[in-house]
């Protein structure tokens, strides 16, 4: 089905010319597609974030592609005008070009994504490219990684000394020339962010990579603040939605437990005569 008003890719690229700040938000089921479709958010990322944030593992690494395939699916049934991006987890593009065109691929045909994102910079830029060449647009994802926690220490800001700063760099212009068509920028310091949005064609989005991208990403839990861990420096909060939904949950023990839920209006009930004749044979049998 083709949707008038759907962003596509060269569109999404000219907003950097225009000026126009993109809007991504995570997604990882369709009531959440639905919210941010309603809000007019340009890109759902169906993030491997989804790994910590629904299933409450520690980190990205154990998620698989049947993983993603599978939330994805959901948050395609609930897009509309944006565009749907798919996450490549952990090992799903590291073993050889031919598994990831595969995964990525599945991604597309299976789960409905309109493109993948890649956690790459040049050491994975040949696989890019293999994708790419596949048909297959791919966002990139380069300074904090959190695919490389374990090498990077944690979940750590990166591009703080000069050599980093210029990997990161060259990362971002590897990718360019892979055939990405943005990259998101993880964690580095604002002139980075700067200087990376500067030197590339394509968008840039942020997750605390400051002022200066050609837009921004936000983990949705984050957003509306259904997360209880300690708030990393780049995040705000927009709403502080889990105490409303707390409160909500111990009213209705309360009521429940009260017998105040369900009340007349609540229920259903028999027309007078089945439930005469009903009440009148069990009255015979009992
Ligand atoms: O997995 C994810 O949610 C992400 C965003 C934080 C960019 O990669």
């Amino acid at each position: 089905m083709t949707v008038p008003d759907r962003l596509t890719l060269p569109r999404l690229i000219d907003r950097k010319t225009e000026g126009r700040p993109i809007t991504m938000v995570t997604a990882y089921d369709y009531p959440t597609a639905c919210l941010l479709e309603e809000a007019g958010i340009d890109i759902l990322l169906v993030g491997d974030s989804l790994g910590m944030v629904i299933l409450g593992r520690e980190n990205t690494l154990g998620v698989t592609v049947d993983e993603i395939v599978h939330h994805t699916r959901a948050v395609a049934r609930g897009r509309r005008r944006a565009l749907l991006v798919a996450d490549m987890p952990f090992l799903s593009f590291h073993v050889d070009r031919r598994s990831a065109v595969r995964n990525a691929g599945r991604m597309i045909q299976e789960a409905g994504a309109d493109a993948v994102k890649v956690e790459a910079g040049r050491k994975r830029a040949r696989i890019v490219e293999a994708i790419v060449d596949a048909e297959i647009p791919v966002m990139g994802h380069i300074g904090l990684t959190p695919h490389a926690i374990q090498r990077l220490g944690g979940f750590k800001i990166q591009g703080r000394t000069l050599d980093r700063a210029e990997e990161i760099l060259r990362d971002a212009e590897a990718l360019e020339r892979a055939g990405v068509f943005a990259l998101v920028l993880e964690a580095i310091p604002e002139e980075l962010g700067r200087l990376i949005t500067q030197s590339v064609r394509v968008p840039t989005i942020g997750i605390g990579a400051g002022r200066h991208c050609d837009g921004q990403v936000l983990v949705f839990h984050d957003i509306v603040g259904l997360e209880q861990r300690k708030k990393p420096r780049f995040v705000r909060r927009y709403a502080s939605l889990r105490e409303p939904m707390l409160e909500a949950l111990a009213a209705f023990k309360r009521e429940v437990e009260q017998r105040r839920f369900p009340a007349d209006e609540e229920v259903y009930s028999l027309p007078p005569d089945v439930a005469h004749t009903l009440r009148e044979r069990h009255d015979q049998e009992s």
